[in-house]
């Protein structure tokens, strides 16, 4: 049985105090909820603040990125042993970094065993752009990613991925549950191919692009869907809550 996970991307949004605000709206409800795992990405200067706001909560914490190398001269990055410290999650590939920062398959390839390598779980992230989408290209373009991105890791252990279309971030414009489905079976069914059927079986697949407060039901009942990264919905606390409640209603049943 997956526990199903939800992670709220804070991008690059809130100072300090607004976290620290964000967090005392959060805390409390979100703390009570048990059978939902709960993660929050602040921002990387933020995350020391919350780890001790939300100590000895259910609620966890990730970093939104990090460097692969352990250490050394890179101006300005953050390597994965300093967030082994203070968090145990961390997304990596967002197609924010693909697009903004010229992150590409290798890069990440790097980046995901330097994560695992210390005990962080990364949240991979995959997903085909609008263009591919629309020439029927999906299925493609998101094994290719979890091909390159996988290479040469023999084990999962800790791994989520996260499928996000990239036409569906931050655009309002949601992918369908059932659409959203069908990729991650397909996924699924590639991961089992390279790592065999349980390992497939027990690896998390998240949903994420526009998740609100008003679709988060439909694609937490689909079957293959175990969770959601929420990027904009995540910084309004009631729609958060309102996400991980509805998610773990729809748990109890499923
Ligand atoms: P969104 O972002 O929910 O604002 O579309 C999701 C994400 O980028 O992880």
């Amino acid at each position: 049985m997956r526990v199903p996970l939800i992670a709220g991307n804070w991008k690059m949004n809130t100072t300090i105090s607004e976290a620290v605000e964000l967090v005392g709206k959060l805390l409390r409800e979100l703390d009570e909820i048990d059978n939902v795992d709960k993660v929050l990405c602040p921002p990387f200067v933020s995350l020391a603040t919350v780890g001790k706001l939300i100590k000895g909560s259910s609620i966890k914490l990730g970093a939104q990125n990090l460097y692969s190398a352990e250490k050394g001269a890179y101006t300005g990055e953050i390597s994965p042993l300093m967030l082994a410290d203070l968090c145990e999650f961390v997304i990596i590939g967002h197609s924010e970094r693909r697009q903004y920062f010229n992150e590409t398959d290798e890069i990440i390839n790097k980046k995901v065993p330097a994560a695992l390598k210390v005990g962080l779980k990364p949240i991979l992230c995959i997903g085909e752009r609008l263009e591919e989408n629309e020439a029927g290209l999906t299925e493609e373009v998101v094994t290719r990613q979890l091909r390159l991105a996988l290479t040469g890791i023999d084990n999962l252990n800790g791994m989520i991925i996260a499928y996000e279309p990239v036409w569906a971030i931050g655009t309002g414009k949601a992918a369908t549950g059932e659409q959203t489905n069908q990729t991650i079976r397909l996924s699924r069914r590639h991961l089992s191919e390279l790592y065999g059927k349980e390992t497939a079986q027990d690896l998390r697949i998240l949903y994420g692009g526009s998740v609100t407060a008003d679709n988060a039901t439909e694609f937490m009942q689909q079957p293959e869907i175990d969770g959601a990264l929420v990027g904009g919905a995540s910084l309004k606390a009631d729609q958060f809550l309102s996400i991980v409640k509805q998610t773990s209603r729809i748990r109890q049943v499923k």
